[in-house]
């Protein structure tokens, strides 16, 4: 069939809007008709070659919509099904599921990154040429050709733009704040950049009822939603904010700091914001040829600790499930996190929106 899709060729861009051929599903494949994908700035990451990817490739990591077809073999779901996409299924039977660290199981994750399906080829062509699926399901598209473990099957309340950026933004973020920085009722808690990232950590700040939440982001208007999200304060990132931020957590700094940009100098420069005996989380990814540094014999005596957190930072495919019931039980307002609804023509609109930080969560949305 044909498609409409958004496909990188080169680093540096353009991203592309086109029609695309897509074959149909094989063995253990499903055949997805999108109705909301989410934009993240791990896709700008791809475009500016920070993040390594095979190219050319269909973008996109956030996705839900209903699946229309499926290959053979397929147990998991059946048409009809409405899904969101998660971009690591587990095989729940390796060394890192056995211990409940689902978001590390490297068994499926590790061939679906390669951009092709389980049998070694790409669904996706251009006049017979192979393009490749980013994160194995390559959302920016109005259908997809996914893996049957990447589909969790949603309860038919859940809008799909609120499923789509559960399957990435949101389960990050809550994931760092629960999981990684592992907060209690009355924490301080500090996130740098309130991205669809950042706001979704702040959202899990709320539901682990911290009790200071402080929001850091250069973009002065990100005050307002930041705070309907549940931060207690806003902090202008000027030359300034560290002091501001140390200055409101009693001089010591907070419990829990959460890095949700992706910049060396800034993981640097916000260690300083955890208290003694801290946690800092590091949830933005820099480039993979970036190095962070800090001086370990302040960190020693200080016992602050620092962790990454990755995906959900748990069961990827139960946090969805999880976030979902919690947006349908009125716990978590990621309707309001998205700000900005494009037509897929008008994706560039979107990634534009995003590199000023002016929107929370923007969203492609389909017929
Ligand atoms: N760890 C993971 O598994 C995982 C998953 C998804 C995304 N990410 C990463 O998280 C990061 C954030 O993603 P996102 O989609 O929320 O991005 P985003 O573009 O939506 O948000 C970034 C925010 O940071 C702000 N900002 C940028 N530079 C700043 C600065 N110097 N000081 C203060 N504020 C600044 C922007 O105004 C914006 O509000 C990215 O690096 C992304 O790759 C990580
Ligand atoms: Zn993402
Ligand atoms: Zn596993």
């Amino acid at each position: 069939m044909q498609i409409t899709a958004v496909t990188l060729d080169r680093i540096g861009g353009p991203v592309q809007v086109e029609t695309l051929e897509l074959a149909d599903p094989l063995d253990g494949e499903v055949l997805v008709k999108m109705g909301a994908s989410g934009i993240c700035h791990s896709d700008q990451h791809v475009v500016t070659g920070q993040h390594a990817a095979g190219l050319p490739c269909v973008l996109g990591h956030e996705g839900a919509g209903e699946v229309v077809a499926v290959g053979p073999q397929v147990t998991a779901v059946k048409p009809g099904d409405r899904v969101a996409l998660n971009w690591v299924p587990s095989c729940k039977v390796c060394f890192f599921c056995e211990r409940d660290q689902h978001h590390l199981c490297p068994v499926i994750t590790q061939r679906i990154f390669t951009g092709y399906m389980a049998d070694g080829t790409s669904r996706i062509s251009r006049s017979g040429q192979p393009i490749l699926h980013y994160s194995g399901i390559s959302t920016w598209a109005d259908h997809m050709v996914v893996p049957e473990e990447c589909c969790q099957i949603l309860d038919p309340e859940v809008p799909y733009e609120v499923a789509a950026v559960v399957g990435c933004a949101v389960a990050t973020g809550v994931g760092a704040a629960l999981h990684c920085g592992d907060i209690s009722p009355g924490d301080s808690v500090v996130v740098v950049g309130a991205g669809g990232v950042g706001l979704s950590a702040v959202m899990g700040a709320a539901l682990a009822e911290a009790g200071q939440i402080i929001a850091v982001d250069r973009e002065p208007s990100k005050k307002h939603l930041s705070i309907d999200l549940g931060a207690t304060h806003f902090v202008e990132a000027d030359t300034d904010a560290l002091g501001k931020v140390i200055e409101l957590t009693a001089g010591r700094g907070a419990d829990v700091v959460i890095e949700a940009i992706g910049s060396s100098a800034l993981q640097e420069q916000w260690l300083e914001a955890v208290r003694p005996g801290g946690t800092m989380v590091l949830v933005g990814v820099p480039s993979i040829s970036d190095s962070t540094k800090f001086v370990s014999a302040n960190l020693i005596r200080s016992g602050k600790t620092i962790k990454g957190s990755y995906y959900a930072a748990t069961d990827p495919g139960q946090a969805i499930e999880d976030l979902c019931s919690a947006f349908l039980e009125g716990r978590l307002p990621v309707d309001r996190l998205i700000s900005k609804q494009v037509r897929i023509e008008d994706v560039q609109d979107a990634i534009d929106a995003m590199l000023t930080g002016s929107e929370g969560r923007s969203v492609i949305i389909y017929d």
